[in-house]
């Protein structure tokens, strides 16, 4: 009697250690450059569902306040002009009216965060405020930074785009350095799988209806492309409950659909970490406009004042994708 007590304690410690070490259920969200303000801002406002943030090239939540010129210099050029003091006001301010959710779940978050020696768009001391200005809400120990790798401007892979050195299209570089592996790594709560060795089959990409999720005005006023792509594993088109995880990935400015075709949702890395780690990859898309000619991410308020809180237009569509994706997919 004793030892069958003991049986089914063992096998209870053990359903509750699995569920304990797995990555099934969990969001995170990473971004390079205008998309990595993006994911910056998409953790800050959703932290009590987002996981972790990898952040490549990007700077603190709000730093260009509402204003374009604030962020083409501060945000980008010169990071002396950032007071992080008003940063965790503005960040405060916004938890107390309710428009993002409470910054105590930041918490128990991971952070990993890149900056390329060489970059010369959104400078290393810029980064190093992001840095700053996460540990204000989040435990050193959450938070891994990359800083020593001699790279431009650039989304960096160990096997696609241009020397690590050169700036321009279409804005990947080979480093010999697997960022997207990197950065699930560390942001993933439990240890994750070597990516697959075999290039990741275009048939898991599924076409997302984008603009059927915007919940006002047009695609092109929101700065949105009319569709994204999701990087679905055959093991998660399976829906099982319990088995898979999502990932956001924002591109850059100038990775657009129209400016690079498929090449960022294809090239950076992350769809064979997916295949070997049960992950859904949302590849959410911009559009450019008028005042946004090279299709970025919205992080200065061109859709608006509210651009940075959870009532943003592009904030609000990618939340309401993400839970389309738990959905359908029953994660
Ligand atoms: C930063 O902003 C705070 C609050 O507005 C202000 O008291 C402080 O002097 C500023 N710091 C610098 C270095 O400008
Ligand atoms: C990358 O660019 C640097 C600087 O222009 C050059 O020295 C190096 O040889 C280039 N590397 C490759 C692999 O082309
Ligand atoms: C931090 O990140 C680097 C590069 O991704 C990695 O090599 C290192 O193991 C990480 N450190 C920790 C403590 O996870
Ligand atoms: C796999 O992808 C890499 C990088 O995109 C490419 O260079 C290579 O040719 C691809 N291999 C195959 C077998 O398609």
């Amino acid at each position: 009697m004793y030892k069958d007590l003991n049986v089914l304690l063992a096998i209870f410690i053990l359903i509750q250690y699995c569920i304990c070490i797995t990555n099934a259920g969990s969001v995170t969200v990473s971004g390079i450059s205008s998309g990595a303000y993006m994911a910056v801002q998409f953790h800050v406002a959703f932290s009590s569902v987002v996981q972790g943030a990898g952040v490549i090239a990007g700077g603190p939540y709000y730093c260009a306040n509402n204003d374009v010129l604030i962020a083409t210099t501060s945000c980008m050029a010169d990071p002396s002009l950032i007071n992080l003091t008003e940063l965790y006001a503005a960040t405060d301010f916004a938890a107390s009216t309710l428009t993002i959710d409470p910054t105590s779940n930041l918490a128990s978050t991971k952070v990993w965060i890149y900056s390329g020696m060489k970059d010369t768009v959104v400078v290393q001391g810029v980064v190093k405020k992001l840095e700053t200005y996460y540990q204000h809400y989040i435990d050193a120990s959450q938070i891994n930074t990359t800083y020593n790798i001699p790279s431009e401007h650039s989304f960096v892979t160990d096997n696609f785009g241009n020397n690590c050195s050169y700036l321009g299209p279409d804005y990947i570089n080979n480093c010999n350095f697997n960022s997207a592996y990197n950065l699930l790594s560390f942001i993933l709560p439990t240890e994750i799988n070597p990516p697959s060795t075999t290039n990741s089959s275009k048939e898991n990409f599924v076409e997302i209806d984008q603009s059927q999720f915007i919940p006002y005005g047009t695609a092109l006023d929101a700065g949105l492309y009319d569709y994204a792509f999701a990087y679905i594993p055959p093991q998660c088109q399976q829906r099982n409950k319990g088995v898979c995880s999502v990932h956001i990935a924002y591109h850059g400015c100038l990775q657009t659909i129209p400016l690079i075709g498929d090449t960022f949702y294809v090239n950076t890395g992350y769809n064979e970490i997916a295949d070997t780690n049960n992950l859904i990859i949302l590849y959410p898309q911009a559009q450019a406009n008028t005042l946004n000619p090279k299709g970025c991410f919205d992080w200065w308020g061109y859709t608006g004042a509210d651009y940075a809180s959870q009532l943003g237009v592009q904030m609000l569509t990618v939340k309401k994708m993400l839970d389309y994706l738990i959905s359908e997919y029953n994660i």
